[in-house]
């Protein structure tokens, strides 16, 4: 039994195999936030402590008990106007305006299975692998209720929360701020680490102390953004890679959010995560539910690895969906930096040719097949295939394209659209803007308002036009601007934009892929500006980022890699020097790097000698041997490319019995020291086969002190080992 309760004490315990997370119902209905952290037996209510304290108010129904103040107690979902002052997890305005809201225990229920949440992405388990608690509270003056949801996978040491809100009482209330889960740590110290980037450079990694006062990260651009990811990892200051408590808390969901961390006056801390507040006020009205997003937790005490683990193969398993959740994704060649704009079918043709022979599956045709668009200024929204430009209707070419072995994939961008097409000429109404203002552009584009169903429901017709056509495998999905102008001449209140484009975008999602039940979707966002848990749930793997700079992308991966599995990275080799930092790099270390996530190529194989074409055959080669252990193992950083000399990481599979560990020198100086890389994860007491060199090591000294690589000269050296378990 994953969720226990205790009657007669009220308290609610989930238990995960090592985690265990417990709150209680107090005598005044509050359900209060006692426990998370490794697992434990017993009940933890002697953790809470009261005192008189000066300004922090007192509920009227706990009388002259000065002690008792929600402004110190920890909390499941504070809300705001109950006499806590701290960053409160849910604002309600109410029908008079008034801001008060007094959640109180109602009642529980509990199922076997995870709960699912309408219109939203949600981590999935059935009742083998999961369990539900559901605790209704509910505010007696507005009878506003809050159905608390969490879901236990004990097997993943994951606990997943989200919430209904459901106005049960009469008139229209407005939700002014939601956040998805809220934790309260009554004591110790914890650094925060945040994911923070810009286009072309996302994830990069922070650590700081939670210090007094409030650390705030999230995005205000309508999509989770490049600038900060939305996943927040809470860890002890003592906790590294390999020891230590740490938690994670990562959302799942697409669009404007928030994550903060606050230590409050009591030396206490406080972390939520949800919706973005600003532009959010969403109306209620009698009857209606408002669908909360998910936030996924994950605890850990044998530190950031094992964290990373965690949600890995939570999110691979059991968020991840469809024909290739588990399965090899083919090795693309995408015509972006082979051609941009510039190319013909002819052209194409050549560039799948080659690819064909040295072993690529599938051809992308990326941006500039529709339309007029030969630039990035125009046709956005008219997905007619520009036949002039293939030179043929597209159902011949990619007849082509299969004869030639290879499969076939296309570029889309949905939401957007270019005042110079004819759909916007058709609709101008249907692209956001504010009445009487010129828009924001961005990419010279505007976006879509996703939250008109007739708008969704026209571009998908248009898709799903083009997808008809032939046999399409495989589209990339883009959204290539920030959301700004969030007004929509169809909505009653404006505050509610923000969300109700995700569900629109969620939704024609979910339709293509019931439509095309085998289509792969590779999310995009200018690379990686969408690159979070919601879009997993329908796109297995996202394009990591616009720079494919191999030595930059090595940072871009291993922040990717704190929330993310690899099998959701799209990685590809381009050219050198890169063309997006200038920097040269070796073909065998721009195959290593990009190794390290879903491989392709991203350039025309014209100029490539021999020698290099032969080394491309290679990497295909090994990439096919490798591709289930990078998909589907468990994943280790080896090292912290952001301070150390040398970048590390290794694969290993779940049963232990193969590894790729992969290192790329980041320094190079005169008279080095030798660089050691240090496996984990073998199995102890047995023996390895390195599988190029035939060299047998021992488990417990590849771990103990690890591998030299070579003292090689030249920037950027790379190795690969790829070793067997053997019996010795
Ligand atoms: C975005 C993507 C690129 C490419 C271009 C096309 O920037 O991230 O990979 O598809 O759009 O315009």
């Amino acid at each position: 039994m994953a969720i226990l309760i205790d009657n007669d004490k009220n308290i609610f315990t989930l238990h995960t195999d090592n985690s265990t997370y417990q709150m209680q119902v107090d005598k005044y209905g509050f359900l209060l936030h006692l426990y998370y952290g490794r697992k434990t037996k017993g009940t933890m209510d002697y953790l809470l402590t009261y005192a008189d304290r000066g300004f922090s108010g007192n509920p009227y129904d706990v009388g002259p008990d000065r002690t008792y103040s929600m402004d110190a107690l920890p909390q499941e979902f504070p809300c705001q106007g109950n006499g806590d002052f701290r960053s409160p997890a849910i604002s309600v305005r109410n029908g008079d305006g008034s801001y008060g809201c007094d959640l109180r225990y109602q009642g529980y229920k509990v199922h076997k299975g995870k709960y699912g949440i309408k219109g939203l992405p949600a981590v999935y388990a059935d009742e083998t692998e999961a369990e539900t608690l559901e605790i209704l509270l509910e505010d007696g003056v507005t009878k506003l209720q809050v159905a608390l949801l969490y879901g236990v996978l004990p097997g993943y040491d994951v606990i997943t929360r989200s919430a209904r809100i459901i106005n049960a009482g009469e008139g229209t209330v407005c939700l002014e701020k939601v956040q998805s889960a809220c934790l309260d740590f009554v004591t110790g110290n914890y650094d925060i680490i945040s994911f923070y980037g810009r286009h072309a450079m996302e994830r990069n990694f922070q650590r700081i102390p939670v210090a007094h006062g409030s650390f705030k990260i999230g995005s205000r651009r309508g999509t989770s953004s490049h600038q900060y990811n939305p996943l927040m990892i809470l860890a002890r200051p003592d906790t590294n890679e390999d020891f230590g408590g740490c938690y994670a808390l990562s959302f799942v969901y697409s669009g404007s959010f928030q994550g903060e961390a606050e230590m409050d006056q009591y030396k206490q801390t406080r972390v939520l995560l949800g919706l973005q507040e600003e532009l959010f006020s969403y109306p209620l009205k009698a009857g209606e539910i408002f669908y909360v997003p998910e936030t996924v937790l994950t605890y850990s005490s044998q530190g950031l690895g094992k964290l990373s683990q965690n949600l890995h193969r939570c999110y691979r398993k059991h968020l991840c969906r469809g024909k290739y959740k588990e399965t090899a994704r083919p090795i693309l060649v995408n015509s972006w930096e082979a051609a941009y704009f510039h190319f013909d079918g002819k052209l194409l043709y050549e560039l799948a040719a080659t690819a064909a022979d040295l072993g690529v599956e599938m051809l992308v045709m990326d941006d500039g097949w529709f339309g007029k668009r030969n630039d990035d200024n125009s046709s956005l929204g008219d997905w007619v295939v520009n036949e002039e430009k293939i030179g043929e209707p597209l159902k011949d070419f990619i007849e082509k394209i299969n004869q030639l072995g290879m499969k076939f994939g296309i570029w889309f961008e949905p939401e957007c659209v270019n005042e110079d097409s004819d759909f916007f000429r058709a609709h101008p109404d249907w692209a956001l803007h504010m009445p009487g203002r010129k828009p924001i552009l961005g990419r010279n584009q505007l976006i879509l308002d996703f939250t008109r169903k007739e708008v969704v429901d026209a571009v998908f017709n248009q898709v799903c036009g083009v997808l008809d056509q032939g046999n399409i495998e495989y589209i990339k999905w883009d959204m290539n601007r920030s959301m700004t102008d969030m007004y929509s001449a169809a909505a009653e209140q404006q505050g509610r934009i923000a969300y109700d484009y995700m569900i629109g975008l969620y939704d024609f999602l979910e339709r293509l892929m019931a439509r095309y039940p085998n289509l792969l979707i590779e999310g995009c966002s200018g690379g990686g500006g969408r690159f979070d848990a919601g879009m997993l749930y329908y796109t297995p793997q996202i394009w990591c980022s616009d720079n494919t700079d191999a030595l930059d992308r090595i940072r871009i991966q291993y922040g990717t890699s704190f929330g993310y599995p690899a099998g959701a990275v799209g990685s590809h080799v381009s050219v050198s020097p890169n063309e997006q930092t200038g920097r040269s790099a070796s073909l065998e270390t721009r195959g290593i790097v990009a190794m390290a996530g879903v491989f392709g190529y991203e350039m025309s194989f014209v100029k490539l000698s021999e020698r290099e074409k032969d080394i491309v055959r290679e990497q295909i080669r090994k990439y096919r041997t490798y591709a289930p252990l990078v998909q589907n193992g468990l994943y280790y950083r080896l090292s912290n490319p952001f301070e150390d000399e040398l970048a590390a990481w290794e694969f290993v599979s779940e049963d232990g019995t193969e590894v790729l560990a992969s290192a790329v020198m980041l320094e190079i100086h005169g008279n080095m020291t030798a660089s050691y890389v240090r496996l984990k994860g073998l199995v102890s007491g047995t023996c390895y086969q390195e599988q190029e060199s035939g060299r047998i090591y021992d488990a417990d000294a590849l771990m103990e002190v690890g591998l030299p690589l070579p003292l090689q000269c030249g920037e950027y050296q790379s190795y690969q080992y790829y070793f067997k378990q053997v019996r010795q």
